[in-house]
């Protein structure tokens, strides 16, 4: 009998916990265990907002390919990608593949490449693929490769802009790549990731989103590339997105 009775007890105790009362005196963190807690605190507009285990969102890629010479593709990385990179690099994937429309020809011991505005052009692709492949994080060479872009000879100002930006790596480490087999090899794959679009590319600067090509996606982010990334986004929006990031009212009424 006893034994039955300290079960039912102990039964109440648990029915109690589980609709929140006990919690509701402890810290707000423990208000949002679940959605009893939160309903029976009254916090579950708070527990909504603040509940941080939610997975993140996927970050949105954003592939462009292009010539390091060719105006529009100059245009749109100064003008577009660089200033949207800056403000949501945390929600956006930027990857660059300077190919284009170049051409590719194995010479039974090398590839050799053909560029549409010249080897100059060649070069510069090759330069900012080395400095990819050398500096891995985007967030140490895309700063680098708009400054190359930004400026007014973008091959003779490389190595101006690497100093600026990364002083302790050596230039010769990057040309070493650029003359050398790795380089040739990386910018076969280039050519092969290019070949691979699906739609094939028609035009430079060639942009795709999550993988994806369209002609609205592509005036979209010309227009606009920031305005398309935060629409693409499915997370909560960062504050850069304006208008649909959490507000407060940090003001007070008299
Ligand atoms: C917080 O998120 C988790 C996982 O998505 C969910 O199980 C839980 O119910 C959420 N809490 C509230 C109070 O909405
Ligand atoms: C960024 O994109 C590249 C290639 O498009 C992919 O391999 C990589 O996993 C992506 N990284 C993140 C963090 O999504």
């Amino acid at each position: 009998m006893g034994y039955f009775l300290g079960l039912l007890l102990l039964a109440l105790v648990a029915a109690k916990g589980s609709e929140g009362k006990g919690v509701c005196d402890q810290s707000p963190l423990k208000w949002c265990r679940s959605q009893e807690t939160a309903s029976a605190c009254q916090a579950e507009q708070w527990c909504r907002a603040s509940n941080d285990t939610e997975p993140p969102a996927a970050m949105v890629d954003v592939s462009l390919y292009y010539e390091s010479l060719c105006p529009g593709c100059r245009g749109f990385l100064v003008f577009q990608l660089f200033p949207t990179w800056m403000l949501l690099s945390e929600i956006m994937n930027v990857t660059l593949v300077p190919y284009g429309n170049a051409k590719e020809q194995f010479d039974g011991k090398q590839w050799q490449f053909t560029c549409q505005h010249g080897e100059q052009e060649c070069l510069g692709n090759l330069i900012e693929t080395c400095l990819m492949n050398v500096l891995h994080k985007p967030s140490v060479y895309i700063p680098i490769i708009f400054c190359m872009e930004s400026s007014e000879d973008v091959v003779n100002n490389a190595e101006a802009c690497l100093k600026l930006y990364q002083p302790d790596v050596q230039w010769d480490t990057i040309m070493n790549c650029v003359k050398g087999d790795q380089g040739n090899k990386l910018m076969h794959a280039n050519a092969l990731m290019t070949d691979a679009l699906k739609p094939p590319h028609e035009y430079v600067p060639w942009v795709t989103i999550n993988g994806e090509h369209t002609e609205e996606l592509q005036q979209e982010a010309m227009n606009s590339l920031i305005t398309l990334v935060c629409k693409t986004y499915k997370g909560s929006k960062p504050a850069e997105c304006g208008g649909s990031a959490v507000h407060h009212k940090n003001y007070c009424l008299s």
